[in-house]
């Protein structure tokens, strides 16, 4: 039999060439390319084919049915719940939790009465009833197997038509007989979801994907599973840390600007059904160098303790280290300080970071970095009870940002007395109330900031 012509397939995103590349011309992964059998051509039988039917566009609408999960975090992120016959592919680096989340949440649907079954082919069935009963979960009513054949698996699902919820932990440990590369391939990862997702469409339970991100490529990435899912969840959160984020980043039916916030503990995953104040559980007052952000997570307003070291100014090249935001603005940010307001930072090392271990990407922050610059920089601590958010722009000038309200609502019902935001928001555009209790200050420009913080210019 002639050989067939080898095809290199990226474990990251997919992508298919004929030869073999160091790096992957799609998606720009480094040694993500492994060999893969070709796949035969699907043939497709017109002889029996119905033919479809077009329709209009108005017409019913209905929400999607729901199974809440029992957990009000996981069920923001959903949307309100599981859709039957929807999958959900919750993806995350090795270690984060998803494991301890799914049985959690899995656990918490089997005792509201559902049948919810949890297939594991990375741990055996001894090593998850450990787990449970650290979780104090064992008594939880749910179906529980260890396997990776897919072919015994959906033997089994074919006949669950009770069952409401079926978690895959992961879907890099199934294979398919039929195919001869090996679990954890892009081949396999794809047979498998595309065999579960049917299974789980045509059952009608909601089906849980659970897929490790790996940075070397090793086993085909969640990336390639994207698009055959109803939603995709991102679990993150820094393991040095006790907080973990849910992000719903893909989702059908619902939004994906949501994020649910965990704790993970020595007994599982609690909810933190009020992040801020767990957020600022730990800051200290009357410390020069900390100023309080209020920023928004997706839809949901979140304070966050921004903290900022100044080094004394030394011979050689200064050391900048960011933790939880990024670099460039960093270093933006100083260098407006520096031409716009006079303030000397350049030849001193500068360390910040959000404390908890959350990243910020918004550019709200900036206002709360440079208060927490200016702080540390004439050592004298900002007012406890103020909260800060505004983007800075290059000439100094402080810009507005989007849902000021949902912001300064937040930080009033922590108990906070003052705000230092963006110029013409205070100037009460139209429909915009400030909460009671809490004094606004207007900031149009750093200059400004640096006056109202009362710290000298060193
Ligand atoms: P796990 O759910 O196994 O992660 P994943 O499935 O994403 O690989 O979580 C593993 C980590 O969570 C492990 O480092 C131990 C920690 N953990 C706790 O801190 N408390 C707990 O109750 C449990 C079950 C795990
Ligand atoms: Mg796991």
């Amino acid at each position: 039999m002639a050989r067939e012509k080898a095809r290199f397939v990226c474990a990251e995103c997919g992508a298919v060439t004929a030869k073999w590349l160091g790096r992957c011309e799609s998606c720009g992964a480094w040694n993500s390319l492994a060999e893969e059998a070709p796949a035969s051509p699907a043939s497709v039988p017109r002889g029996r084919a119905a033919r479809v039917a077009f329709v209009g566009l108005a017409g019913e609408a209905e929400p999607p049915p729901r199974v809440p999960s029992a957990m009000a975090e996981l069920d923001r992120v959903l949307g309100g719940g599981f859709v039957p016959g929807s999958a959900v592919l919750v993806s995350g680096d090795p270690g984060i939790g998803k494991s301890t989340l799914m049985l959690q949440a899995a656990a918490a649907l089997a005792r509201a009465g559902r049948r919810v079954l949890y297939i594991s082919g990375e741990e055996s069935v001894a090593q998850v009833r450990l787990r449970a009963r650290r979780l104090g979960l064992e008594s939880a009513p749910l179906g529980l197997a260890a396997a990776t054949a897919l072919a015994d698996i959906a033997a089994a699902l074919e006949a669950e038509r009770d069952a409401a919820l079926v978690v895959i932990d992961s879907i890099q440990t199934m294979w398919l007989e039929t195919l001869d590369s090996a679990p954890g391939t892009v081949s396999q990862v794809r047979a498998s979801a595309f065999e579960l997702v049917r299974l789980a469409k045509s059952v009608g339970f909601a089906l849980v994907l659970v897929g490790h991100v790996t940075k070397d490529g090793a086993i085909a990435g969640p990336r390639v599973l994207e698009h055959m899912v109803d939603a995709v969840l991102y679990f993150e959160g820094d393991r040095g840390h006790q907080f973990r984020i849910l992000r719903g980043v893909k989702n059908r039916f619902g939004a994906t600007d949501e994020i649910g916030v965990f704790a993970m503990t020595d007994r599982g995953l609690a909810e933190v059904a009020n992040p801020s104040a767990l957020f600022l559980a730990e800051r200290r007052g009357n410390v020069a160098g900390s100023a309080v952000f209020a920023g928004l997570e997706g839809t949901r307003p979140v304070l966050l303790e921004v903290q900022a070291l100044l080094g004394a100014e030394a011979a050689g090249p200064p050391r900048r280290a960011v933790l939880g935001w990024e670099g460039g603005r960093l270093a933006m940010l100083l260098a407006v300080l520096e031409a716009r307001c006079g303030l000397r930072l350049a030849g001193r090392d500068v360390f910040l970071n959000i404390a908890g271990g959350l990243k910020v990407t918004e550019p709200a922050a900036d206002l709360a970095v440079a208060a927490a610059l200016i702080s540390a920089a004439g050592g004298v601590p900002v007012d406890p009870g103020m909260v800060f958010f505004g983007e800075v722009g290059l000439s100094g000038e402080v810009r507005q940002v989007a849902q000021a309200e949902a912001r300064l609502k937040e930080a009033a019902k922590l108990g906070f007395t003052a705000a230092c935001l963006p110029r013409r928001l205070a100037r009460a555009p139209r429909g915009f109330r400030p909460p009671e209790g809490l004094g606004l200050g207007e900031i149009g420009h750093l200059a400004d900031l640096i006056l109202r913080l009362g710290a000298p210019a060193s």
